[in-house]
């Protein structure tokens, strides 16, 4: 059985704009019922008419308002996640709380971290007891290019260590959770977008963007083609999904050289850090 036969329920986070709205409208088409979750009703009930106008009422659509960064809610999503009918979770929601490091408000850092890393990990834990139970299922969770090239030159990119650490996180705990889940057939996969046209650089995240659904000028991939991938990557089996990635083996030369590093650390101590100031030299 496909993470697809015969859809079931989707729970989507962060449904209300961007990627996540775009999830909602390209698994509706594909006959999935869906949950949309996010902090503005307005936006979630507006999808909600639209999707059952574009599907003639074949699918059935819930809103769940919810602010993922405070623990009732979570739990509330959680439990709604856990239901028997839920086989596909995307953990999309996201928030940037771009600034300087050392000036950003402790509270805002805290929230990027509840929403990016504690709420997918806890609806993840959530949802896979179940879908394992049932034999199906499949959770993607949206991370970022900056996983891998927030420190890089030219720059480094600045202001973005918080939000860069958390889309590591979520590389890191989906890949390895995927070595885990191996073997069943419930699958896994992070998906990690370059600059994607949505409302993301709108603001920091701390509130809902205000007014009518629009794009930042920054530009970037169209939200449908990244979603697009990313759907098309789970059918392949591919547990990291890159949508801008031309040359798809640099996943797997990245997993090599993960591996030289492991392989070529050993539980002696390295001869570089023999100093004399060291007192095991
Ligand atoms: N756009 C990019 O360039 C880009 C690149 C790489 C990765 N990503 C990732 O893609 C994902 C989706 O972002 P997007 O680009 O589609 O941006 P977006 O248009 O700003 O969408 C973010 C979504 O997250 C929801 N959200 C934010 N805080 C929330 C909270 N506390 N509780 C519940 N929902 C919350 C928002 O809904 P409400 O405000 O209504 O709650 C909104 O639906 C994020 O994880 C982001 O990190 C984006």
């Amino acid at each position: 059985m496909t993470w697809d036969s015969g859809p079931g329920t989707a729970v989507v986070t962060g449904a209300s704009s961007g990627i996540g709205a775009e999830y909602a409208g390209q698994l509706a088409v594909r006959g999935w019922d869906l949950v949309l979750v996010a902090r503005r009703d307005e936006r979630l009930t507006a999808l909600r008419d639209e999707v059952r106008g574009r599907t003639r009422d074949t699918v059935e659509v819930e809103t769940l308002v919810a602010d993922l960064s405070r623990p009732d809610d979570l739990a509330r999503v959680a439990r709604r996640v856990a239901a028997q009918d839920v086989s596909l979770l995307v953990n999309n929601a996201g928030i940037n709380g771009y600034g300087p490091f050392t000036e950003a408000e402790p509270e805002l850092l805290a929230k990027v971290v509840e929403v990016n890393v504690v709420a997918p990990t806890a609806l993840s834990r959530a949802a896979l007891p179940g879908m394992l139970a049932r034999g199906r299922g499949a959770v993607i969770n949206v991370a970022s290019l900056l996983a891998f090239a927030g420190g890089l030159p030219p720059g480094p990119l600045p202001h973005r260590a918080v939000y860069g650490g958390t889309k590591g996180y979520v590389v890191t705990f989906t890949r390895t959770l995927a070595a885990e889940l191996a073997g069943t057939p419930v699958r896994v996969q992070v998906v990690c977008p370059g600059l994607t046209a949505t409302e993301f650089h709108l603001g920091r995240g701390e509130t809902p963007v205000p007014g009518a659904p629009r794009t930042h000028d920054d530009g970037g991939m169209p939200a449908a083609d990244v979603v697009t991938a990313s759907l098309a990557a789970l059918s392949a089996g591919e547990v990291v999904c890159v949508p801008g990635l031309r040359d798809a083996s640099a996943v797997d030369r990245l997993a090599a050289a993960e591996l030289g590093l492991r392989d070529g650390s050993g539980p002696s101590l390295a001869s570089r850090y023999r100093t004399v100031e060291h007192p095991g030299a």
